[in-house]
Protein backbone atom coordinates (compact mmCIF):
# COMPACT_ATOMS: atom_id res chain seq x y z
CA UNK A 1 0.00 0.00 0.00
CA UNK A 2 0.71 3.39 -0.26
CA UNK A 3 -0.40 4.99 3.07
CA UNK A 4 1.65 6.28 6.40
CA UNK A 5 0.10 3.46 7.55
CA UNK A 6 1.04 0.53 5.04
CA UNK A 7 4.33 2.00 5.04
CA UNK A 8 5.17 1.57 8.69
CA UNK A 9 3.77 -1.75 8.77
CA UNK A 10 5.75 -2.72 6.02
CA UNK A 11 9.36 -1.31 6.70
CA UNK A 12 8.75 -1.27 10.58
CA UNK A 13 11.26 -4.07 11.95
CA UNK A 14 10.96 -5.92 15.45
CA UNK A 15 14.41 -6.41 17.27
CA UNK A 16 14.03 -9.61 20.35
CA UNK A 17 16.09 -8.27 23.24
CA UNK A 18 17.38 -4.87 22.67
CA UNK A 19 18.65 -3.11 24.46
CA UNK A 20 18.12 -5.15 27.08
CA UNK A 21 16.46 -8.99 27.59
CA UNK A 22 13.05 -8.97 27.10
CA UNK A 23 12.70 -6.14 25.27
CA UNK A 24 11.07 -5.97 21.74
CA UNK A 25 12.37 -3.20 20.43
CA UNK A 26 10.86 -1.12 17.14
CA UNK A 27 13.25 -0.01 14.87
CA UNK A 28 11.45 2.72 12.40
CA UNK A 29 15.08 3.08 10.52
CA UNK A 30 13.62 1.22 7.29
CA UNK A 31 10.65 3.57 7.23
CA UNK A 32 12.82 7.07 7.56
CA UNK A 33 15.48 5.64 5.14
CA UNK A 34 12.85 5.22 2.42
CA UNK A 35 12.13 8.66 0.91
CA UNK A 36 8.31 8.40 -0.04
CA UNK A 37 7.47 6.73 3.37
CA UNK A 38 9.56 9.16 5.20
CA UNK A 39 7.52 11.85 3.33
CA UNK A 40 4.17 9.80 4.16
CA UNK A 41 5.01 9.84 7.63
CA UNK A 42 5.68 13.64 8.26
CA UNK A 43 2.64 15.00 6.34
CA UNK A 44 0.60 12.24 8.14
CA UNK A 45 2.10 13.30 11.95
CA UNK A 46 1.50 16.57 11.53
CA UNK A 47 -1.85 16.69 9.62
CA UNK A 48 -4.19 17.39 12.87
CA UNK A 49 -1.84 19.77 13.96
CA UNK A 50 -1.80 21.92 10.75
CA UNK A 51 -2.16 25.61 11.71
CA UNK A 52 -1.77 25.35 15.95
CA UNK A 53 1.70 25.39 16.88
CA UNK A 54 4.17 28.17 16.64
CA UNK A 55 6.94 24.94 17.63
CA UNK A 56 8.03 21.79 17.22
CA UNK A 57 9.93 19.90 19.72
CA UNK A 58 11.73 16.33 18.72
CA UNK A 59 12.90 14.34 21.40
CA UNK A 60 16.03 12.94 21.47
CA UNK A 61 17.56 11.24 18.72
CA UNK A 62 14.99 9.88 16.53
CA UNK A 63 12.65 12.69 17.46
CA UNK A 64 14.93 15.19 15.75
CA UNK A 65 14.42 14.00 12.57
CA UNK A 66 10.88 14.40 12.51
CA UNK A 67 10.63 17.15 14.03
CA UNK A 68 13.11 19.42 11.47
CA UNK A 69 11.09 17.75 8.60
CA UNK A 70 7.81 18.97 10.20
CA UNK A 71 9.51 22.52 11.19
CA UNK A 72 10.36 23.02 7.46
CA UNK A 73 7.49 21.88 5.90
CA UNK A 74 5.42 24.01 7.63
CA UNK A 75 7.58 26.79 8.28
CA UNK A 76 7.79 26.57 12.45
CA UNK A 77 10.59 26.78 14.28
CA UNK A 78 12.47 23.78 15.77
CA UNK A 79 13.57 22.60 19.38
CA UNK A 80 15.84 19.70 20.08
CA UNK A 81 14.53 18.59 23.58
CA UNK A 82 18.01 16.89 24.90
CA UNK A 83 19.27 13.95 26.83
CA UNK A 84 21.53 15.50 30.12
CA UNK A 85 24.67 16.67 29.85
CA UNK A 86 24.33 18.27 26.52
CA UNK A 87 22.65 22.07 26.86
CA UNK A 88 25.49 24.54 27.71
CA UNK A 89 23.42 27.49 29.40
CA UNK A 90 21.18 26.64 32.59
CA UNK A 91 18.54 23.87 32.09
CA UNK A 92 14.74 22.79 33.27
CA UNK A 93 15.18 19.03 33.93
CA UNK A 94 12.81 16.13 34.28
CA UNK A 95 13.61 12.38 34.93
CA UNK A 96 11.11 9.62 34.07
CA UNK A 97 11.51 5.99 33.73
CA UNK A 98 11.56 3.75 30.99
CA UNK A 99 10.52 -0.20 30.61
CA UNK A 100 14.67 -0.27 31.14
CA UNK A 101 15.69 2.27 33.61
CA UNK A 102 15.69 5.88 34.31
CA UNK A 103 16.21 8.67 32.37
CA UNK A 104 15.52 12.26 32.11
CA UNK A 105 15.59 15.25 29.09
CA UNK A 106 16.55 18.67 29.22
CA UNK A 107 15.60 22.03 27.72
CA UNK A 108 17.41 25.46 28.29
CA UNK A 109 15.56 27.60 31.16
CA UNK A 110 14.93 30.42 28.26
CA UNK A 111 14.80 28.11 25.14
CA UNK A 112 10.51 29.10 24.60
CA UNK A 113 8.52 31.72 25.82
CA UNK A 114 5.41 31.95 27.75
CA UNK A 115 2.81 30.96 25.29
CA UNK A 116 4.22 29.38 22.62
CA UNK A 117 2.44 27.01 21.01
CA UNK A 118 4.42 23.56 21.34
CA UNK A 119 3.82 20.20 19.48
CA UNK A 120 6.03 17.77 20.63
CA UNK A 121 7.28 14.75 18.37
CA UNK A 122 8.69 11.36 19.12
CA UNK A 123 9.56 7.94 17.11
CA UNK A 124 7.66 5.29 19.51
CA UNK A 125 5.00 5.76 22.30
CA UNK A 126 5.65 2.76 24.83
CA UNK A 127 5.04 3.69 28.40
CA UNK A 128 4.29 6.77 28.20
CA UNK A 129 7.41 8.27 30.45
CA UNK A 130 9.36 10.06 27.30
CA UNK A 131 6.53 12.24 26.06
CA UNK A 132 4.74 13.21 29.78
CA UNK A 133 8.43 14.03 30.79
CA UNK A 134 9.11 16.42 27.33
CA UNK A 135 5.47 17.73 27.67
CA UNK A 136 6.65 18.62 31.33
CA UNK A 137 9.14 20.52 30.21
CA UNK A 138 7.21 23.03 28.23
CA UNK A 139 4.47 23.28 30.55
CA UNK A 140 7.45 24.48 33.03
CA UNK A 141 8.25 27.23 30.63
CA UNK A 142 4.47 28.50 30.70
CA UNK A 143 4.32 27.28 27.08
CA UNK A 144 0.90 25.62 25.63
CA UNK A 145 1.53 21.67 24.80
CA UNK A 146 -1.05 21.53 21.64
CA UNK A 147 0.02 17.92 21.41
CA UNK A 148 2.30 15.04 20.59
CA UNK A 149 2.30 13.24 17.90
CA UNK A 150 4.87 9.90 17.20
CA UNK A 151 4.95 6.89 14.76
CA UNK A 152 4.32 4.13 16.40
CA UNK A 153 2.00 3.33 19.64
CA UNK A 154 2.48 0.26 21.33
CA UNK A 155 -0.91 0.26 23.02
CA UNK A 156 -0.64 -2.64 24.94
CA UNK A 157 1.25 -0.39 27.47
CA UNK A 158 -1.48 2.37 27.79
CA UNK A 159 1.18 5.28 27.68
CA UNK A 160 -1.11 7.02 25.61
CA UNK A 161 -2.73 7.80 29.60
CA UNK A 162 0.66 9.58 30.66
CA UNK A 163 -0.05 12.18 27.99
CA UNK A 164 -4.46 12.09 28.47
CA UNK A 165 -4.25 15.97 28.70
CA UNK A 166 -3.47 16.34 25.14
CA UNK A 167 -4.42 15.33 21.88
CA UNK A 168 -2.11 12.56 21.03
CA UNK A 169 -1.83 11.49 17.27
CA UNK A 170 -0.33 8.06 16.11
CA UNK A 171 -0.11 7.15 12.42
CA UNK A 172 0.16 3.54 13.31
CA UNK A 173 -1.18 1.97 16.83
CA UNK A 174 -0.46 -1.72 17.15
C1 LIG B 1 12.56 5.05 22.92
C2 LIG B 1 11.74 5.75 21.88
C3 LIG B 1 10.97 6.76 22.69
C4 LIG B 1 10.83 6.09 24.05
C5 LIG B 1 9.43 5.63 24.28
O1 LIG B 1 13.65 5.87 23.23
O2 LIG B 1 12.60 6.41 20.96
O3 LIG B 1 11.69 7.97 22.85
O4 LIG B 1 11.70 4.94 24.03
O5 LIG B 1 9.34 4.95 25.50
P1 LIG B 1 8.36 5.36 26.65
O6 LIG B 1 7.04 5.75 26.03
O7 LIG B 1 8.24 4.10 27.46
O8 LIG B 1 8.95 6.46 27.44
P2 LIG B 1 14.84 5.41 24.15
O9 LIG B 1 14.58 5.87 25.54
O10 LIG B 1 15.03 3.93 23.97
O11 LIG B 1 16.10 6.21 23.70
P3 LIG B 1 16.63 6.64 22.27
O12 LIG B 1 15.53 7.38 21.59
O13 LIG B 1 17.78 7.53 22.57
O14 LIG B 1 17.01 5.38 21.54
MG1 LIG C 1 13.64 7.82 22.15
Amino acid sequence: GTTAQDQVQQLCLTVQDFPRPGISFRDLTPVFSDGPAFRAVIDDLVKPFTGTFDLVAGIEARGFLLAAAVAYATGTGVLAVRKPGKLPRPVLSESYSLEYGEAKLEIHQDDVAPGTRVLVLDDVLATGGTLAAATALFEACGAQVVGCAVVLELTELQGRLKVQQYPVHTVVAS
